[in-house]
């Protein structure tokens, strides 16, 4: 390699966006991973990707609904870009039939919570993340100027505020370091860290964590996404989701009486996702039940969901499935201008990692994959722009620093306390726990986050979205507003009202 190259770290969708785009213009990059790109969340993903492609939809009606369901906190700015260029981010999943076209050629769209319409598009099996990734997985590695890294990303070399490359260490445990002109985080979120989740335990947190120690900034991390409907199932290891498509198709929720339990909401099963974990969460034992709808639909639209419950003995089609709401997505991140630029110079972050200001409070479905795609495109433009400005780097010696490996191993109790105490519904009392728990405990990255996490939680003292306290049980003007963490000025409060209230610039 002549040139230094980009260091992508993460395989997911927002990842393998930004290295192709940069590949295709000729720029060398290496791809980290630690886990095989079908383990990572991308890959799992069942949701579709939602583009106003149907007739009489368009982009500014996708955009109404995912401002309405962010509880107030994303940035309609950025929020146009993504609905905007939907439809150009999926076209060639259309284009080379990755995802499902109907007999006249046209796709297939489906309905999903807090949207207005149907316009969320699905691979034929609904196993829709496989499908686009193995796409992407297959397109990079046709070429030659994509490396793939075999290591974990254990540090980032930030020198006076620019990142300068990354050390990681080998499979046989040496610590090694790579120079690259940029860094590009998309190593997704932290939901993986809850012991109740759809994620797997992989996904936890590191890329918020190098972000934070590199000096950039984090924000909205008490926002995490609950999926109502993950498999209900005891122990330890990602729980398996059943996607909001089945209720997008009529599926019921149902309590332990075989009532509906949100008959009495507009919406019933397709109220937002915070609704409706919430009321999963609180009215346990939930069953799904999908017994009133033809089985042949059920099996043909969701063959890959169908096989993977039949393997816990569960049939989609004619049994009520126990579900439960699991820790399933991270809203907040590494703060980022509309491009992925951090406050860290070089230092770009896409994808879940990401907080770009189009998720704000909750997430609105079947918008992160879209957000990995859009996102991680305009990352990678944004590199080879700036790369033209940039004079020409050697690579640096390697920069003295010692990585503790300890510090990256997860303290065994967490995940349970993160249900207990920073789930789907908090308090003050629960969160002191948390917060006591946490200092009883070995420091390491994980409760170097989750700390992060308690205190913005702590001081975000209303009910917004995915944030629900049980102390605060309604929204309040005061904190319509992010909570930002830098390593140097600790927690921030900025209101929206603010200019630029999402922005990479250094906190004064
Ligand atoms: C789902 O299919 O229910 C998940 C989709 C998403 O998280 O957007």
């Amino acid at each position: 390699m002549d040139r230094l190259p980009v260091l992508v770290i993460g395989s997911g969708i927002s990842g393998l966006t930004t290295a192709l785009t940069l590949a295709e213009a000729g720029q060398p990059v290496v791809i980290a991973a630690k886990t095989p790109w079908s383990e990572s969340n991308s890959g799992l993903a069942q949701g579709g990707v939602a583009a106003a492609l149907s007739p009489g939809d368009h982009p500014r009606l996708h955009a109404e609904d995912t401002l309405r369901v962010t509880r107030g906190l994303a940035d309609p700015t950025r929020v146009d870009i993504l609905t905007s260029q939907a439809a150009s981010a999926v076209q060639p999943f259309i284009q080379s039939r990755v995802l499902a076209l109907g007999p006249d050629g046209a796709p297939k769209f489906s309905q999903e919570a807090g949207h207005q319409r149907a316009r969320i598009v699905h691979a034929r099996d609904g196993l829709t993340g496989r499908a686009l990734m193995g796409h992407l997985i297959r397109k990079a590695q046709s070429y030659s100027s994509i490396h793939w890294l075999d290591g974990k990303v254990v540090g980032l070399a930030a020198e006076n505020h620019q990142a300068e490359g990354a050390y990681y260490r080998s499979p046989a445990g040496d610590l090694d370091y790579l120079a690259a002109t940029a860094v590009v985080l998309a190593s997704g979120g932290m939901a993986g860290l809850y012991a109740t989740s759809s994620n797997p335990d992989s996904t936890s947190g590191d890329g918020l964590i190098l972000a934070y120690l590199a000096g950039a900034t984090l924000a909205d991390l008490e926002f995490v996404q609950f999926h109502p409907t993950v498999l209900a199932t005891k122990g330890p290891g990602r729980r398996l989701l059943l996607t909001e498509a089945l209720r997008g198709l009529g599926a019921h929720l149902l309590n332990a009486a075989g009532e509906r339990i949100l008959k009495g909401h507009p919406d019933q099963e397709l109220a937002p996702r915070d609704v409706v974990a919430q009321a999963v969460f609180s009215q346990q034992p939930v069953y799904l039940s999908m017994q009133h709808l033809p089985s042949d639909d059920v099996y043909r639209r969701f063959s890959g969901l169908v096989q993977q419950l039949s393997e816990c003995g569960w049939d989609l089609a004619r049994d009520h499935i126990p579900v439960t709401a699991g820790a399933h997505f991270s809203m907040g991140g590494v703060v980022t201008d509309s491009v992925g630029r951090t406050d860290v110079a070089r230092l770009f972050a896409v994808g879940e990692v990401a907080m770009v200001g189009v998720h704000g409070a909750n997430r609105l479905a079947s918008n992160s994959l879209l957000e990995g795609l859009v996102y991680g495109k305009r990352a990678a433009q944004a590199i080879l722009t700036d790369h033209a400005r940039l004079t020409p780097r050697k690579p640096l010696a390697r920069p003295a620093m010692t990585v503790r490996p300890e510090y990256w191993t997860v303290p065994s109790r967490l995940p349970s306390l993160l249900d207990q105490h920073l789930g789907v519904i908090r308090d003050q009392d629960g969160l002191q726990r948390l917060e006591q728990a946490l200092q009883g405990m070995q420091a390491c990255h994980a409760t170097l986050l989750i700390q992060m996490m308690v205190s913005s939680a702590m001081a975000r003292q209303e009910s917004r979205g995915a944030h629900m306290r049980r102390d605060y049980p309604e929204a309040s003007a005061q904190f319509a507003g992010h909570f930002y963490h830098q390593q140097d000025h600790g927690r921030i409060f900025r209101p929206i009202s603010q200019p630029s209230a999402i922005s990479p610039l250094p906190i004064p």
